[in-house]
């Protein structure tokens, strides 16, 4: 590929087409060098006297070419980093029943709109029940577009950490750039899989799951799985609609009863003000069943 790279300037000769795979920043340097010395000492008669004004402008066209040149040769910016696990996969999905109810599907990373979730005071609500405090570790599992992220990670403060999770690749590198441009250095974001947050073991205090629950395609396995991330004494917290799953909601009868398949005991159950839903607090099972002992809730509703 070829670039014409043209100074119309009387003071200064314009470069001729050049190749671009054989300029680096420093040929460029060199090459814009030679032609301003070709120009001071050319041949065919002498130097002609020049006001130092003007030597000092074509100098400045010069640099500011050799700027947007040097910056056309910089090697690209690498490619973001992918997403990866925060931890290696724990039992294998085909080892879960499948849910005997719909699953939604995933639609979009974002619950509602983040005005209408400060009017209500959703965050505020949910950490005060669950008691969240600096210096711990917690888990947004379904994490999205991170609005529970930005908030946990004000709420643990520099001491304490959060793990933002999901499945969806493109959700994790949008947050990461959110979570940099923040300027927080406290927040992860780690990839995870339907039947697997992929968090690592016994490292969370608290895991909250917020209007996600009924999207969980394999919800014995993340259960599960989930369960061995938990700290001893750890809560996990899981808003949702009081509707059917099909409509982005799980009731909570289905919600106590896939839990307690796998082990959970409810802790308490909170309608939450400003029409957000509810927040069910659940104490992770120590042991889970194993899982080919899960027996899958019938259908409810
Ligand atoms: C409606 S969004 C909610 C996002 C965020 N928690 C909020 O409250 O705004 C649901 C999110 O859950 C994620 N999700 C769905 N199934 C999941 C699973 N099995 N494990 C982790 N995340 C999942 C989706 O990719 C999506 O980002």
């Amino acid at each position: 590929m070829r670039a014409d790279i043209v100074v119309s300037r009387s003071s200064v000769s314009s470069f001729k087409s050049v190749e671009i795979s054989e300029l680096s920043p420093a040929k460029v340097l060199a090459f814009a060098d030679e032609r301003i010395m070709r120009r001071v000492v050319r041949p065919g008669g002498p130097e002609r006297p020049r006001d130092e004004g003007k030597r000092m402008a074509s100098f400045g066209k010069v640099s500011g070419l050799l700027l947007c040149m040097i910056s056309l040769y910089s090697p690209a910016p690498r490619a973001a980093e992918p997403v990866v696990a925060l931890a290696p996969s724990g039992e294998q999905a085909a080892r879960f029943p499948a849910p005997n109810r719909p699953v939604a599907s995933i639609v979009s990373p974002l619950w509602s709109s983040e005005d209408s979730r400060r009017s209500a005071g959703e965050t505020g609500q949910v950490f005060r029940l669950m008691s969240i405090r600096p210096g711990m570790r917690v888990a947004d599992v379904g994490a999205g577009s991170g609005y529970y992220t930005m908030a946990l990670a004000r709420a643990v403060g520099p001491k304490g950490e959060v793990l933002a999770q999901d499945v969806v690749p493109e959700y994790l590198a949008s947050l990461r750039k959110r979570v940099q441009k923040a300027g927080f250095a406290n927040v992860r974001v780690g990839l995870g899989e339907m039947h697997d947050p992929r968090l690592p073991k016994e490292s969370l205090d608290a895991a909250i799951l917020v209007h996600m629950y009924h999207e969980i395609a394999q919800p014995y396995g993340l259960l599960y799985n989930l369960a061995s991330a938990m700290r001893p004494g750890s809560r996990i917290g899981i808003v949702d609609l009081d509707r059917a799953t099909e409509n982005h909601g799980t009731p909570p009868e289905v919600l106590r009863c896939e839990l307690a398949a796998v082990g959970y005991r409810e802790i308490s159950f909170h309608r939450l003000r400003g029409d957000v839903g509810y927040l069910a607090i659940f104490d992770p099972p120590v042991e889970p069943p194993l899982p080919s002992a899960i027996v899958p809730c019938r259908s409810m509703r």
